[in-house]
């Protein structure tokens, strides 16, 4: 049984991902680059189910270990230290963000799934909680059975591992499609239809700055399994591949800074 969720990444993902799990009973660990030293403030405000570990200790300890880092670290992650787990990939490939550019993305050779995969060895690896922003990742959230709970998809090769992971996501608030295998998850990365849109409110214009930051924080209109199926199965796979930051709205870019400045202040 799911007990303990190892959280690889202590950033805007990592944080929602800790406070949606804990709020459904799981205990966390959570590491960073850093250092476990480096997150006795975020610890404390998480409160006793937490704590912090190095990466190593995470994933030893986790019953699901998440990915909630750059897809451009992967090389940094200890590959041989995943071997039987479950492991949650929530990256998504960004080319341009720090330059990281591969051309086997680029050309749709493989997707950024299939490369953590491939570079964990051993890992049980299923992309899911990784289309939709850190904001909507908690305002969405809803339990089994309320009217307003949405849909997620996720992809993996390891059927037991896409079970175990099925269930933290209902778990934390979310109805779970099956997307198909992690050769398949072009059908839900960055610019596909299920992607990031469909988990955000619209913002009407016209409304003032503070107004437009309210409602974006709120949920997106649910999205039900059979509209979550449709919008996998009709997927075209996007060109270029890969997200950009440019699309993303002013308000979105605003609540990024002001977490980022949070964030700095706090340490
Ligand atoms: N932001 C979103 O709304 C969103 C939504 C869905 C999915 N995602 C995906 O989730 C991932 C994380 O995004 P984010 O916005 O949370 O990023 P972020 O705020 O920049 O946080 C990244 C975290 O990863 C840690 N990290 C980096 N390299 C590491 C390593 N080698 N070992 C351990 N920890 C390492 C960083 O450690 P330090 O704190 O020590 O620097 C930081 O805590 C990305 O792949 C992104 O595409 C993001």
């Amino acid at each position: 049984m799911t007990q303990t969720i190892g959280i690889i990444g202590s950033g805007l993902v990592g944080k929602a991902v800790a406070r949606l799990a804990i709020a459904a009973g799981y205990n966390v660990v959570i590491s960073n680059s850093r250092g476990p030293s480096t997150l006795s403030t975020l610890v404390n405000e998480l409160g006793s189910k937490a704590r912090a570990g190095t990466v190593e200790e995470t994933i030893a300890a986790g019953d699901i270990v998440t990915l909630s880092v750059p897809l451009a670290t992967f090389e940094k992650l200890p590959a041989n230290a995943f071997a039987g787990k479950t492991v949650l990939d929530q990256s998504n490939y960004y080319p341009g963000m720090g330059e990281f550019r591969r051309a086997d993305l680029d050309a749709g050779e493989l997707t950024s799934s299939e490369l953590m995969q491939r570079h964990l060895k051993g890992a049980k690896l299923v992309k899911g909680l990784h289309n939709l922003s850190w904001i909507h990742m908690e305002s969405n959230a809803r339990p089994a059975g309320h009217a307003d709970r949405t849909t997620l998809p996720i992809a993996g090769d390891e059927g037991a591992a896409k079970a175990t992971v099925a269930g933290f996501i209902e778990a934390i608030g979310y109805n779970v499609v099956d997307a198909g295998s992690l050769a398949e998850s072009w059908r839900i990365e960055p610019n596909t239809a299920i992607y990031f849109w469909r988990y955000a409110p619209k913002v009407p214009d016209g409304v003032s700055h503070e107004e437009a930051k309210r409602i974006y924080q709120q949920r997106g209109e649910p999205v039900s399994p059979q509209e979550a199926r449709k919008l996998i199965d009709e997927a075209v796979r996007p060109s270029p591949i890969g997200g950009t930051l440019e699309g993303m709205p002013q308000v979105h870019v605003d609540l990024f800074l002001e977490q980022a400045s949070a964030d700095t202040i706090k340490q």
